[in-house]
């Protein structure tokens, strides 16, 4: 009786097996990418910024103590901000990102931020 079974299921296992090569080579293959010639691209040239600041007294300071971790052009990037919130921003260069600036430079970095980008306005 089991080995009744067994042929009866080893029947089936070849009939499926037959089924899906069968259908397997029916269906269609898919379509293979025609390979594309060679790119007439060799170098590619990304956007530059110009990361000079402008002349100014506390210019090198700045350039010292702030472009060690990032372009300067961030601070160009701002709008033109109160001498109020840029300090602010060196607090928080120093505060949150732990930037090495000593106390006594910071007047000096401030008077550069103004003059290159300060506003009356708060
Ligand atoms: C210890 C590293 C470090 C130093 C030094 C540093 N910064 Fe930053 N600064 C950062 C990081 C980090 C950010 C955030 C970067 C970002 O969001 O892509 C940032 C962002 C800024 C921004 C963009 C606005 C903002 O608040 O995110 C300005 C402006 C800026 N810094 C000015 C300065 C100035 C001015 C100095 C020098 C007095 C300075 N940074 C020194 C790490 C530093």
């Amino acid at each position: 009786m089991k080995s009744k079974i067994f042929v009866v299921l080893g029947g089936v296992a070849v009939m499926t097996a037959i089924w899906m090569q069968t259908s397997c080579a029916e269906s269609p293959k898919p379509a293979v990418a025609k390979l594309q010639p060679p790119s007439p691209v060799r170098t590619l040239k990304l956007p530059e910024l110009d990361p000079a600041l402008p002349a100014g007294k506390g210019k090198e300071t700045v350039v010292l103590m702030c472009a060690v971790c990032h372009t300067p052009h961030y601070i160009l990037n701002q709008p033109p901000f109160s001498r109020e919130v840029w300090m602010a921003e060196v607090t928080k260069m120093q505060k949150t990102y732990s930037a090495p600036i000593p106390e006594d430079k910071v007047p000096e970095i401030l008077d550069y931020l103004v003059a290159v980008r300060g506003s009356t306005a708060r």
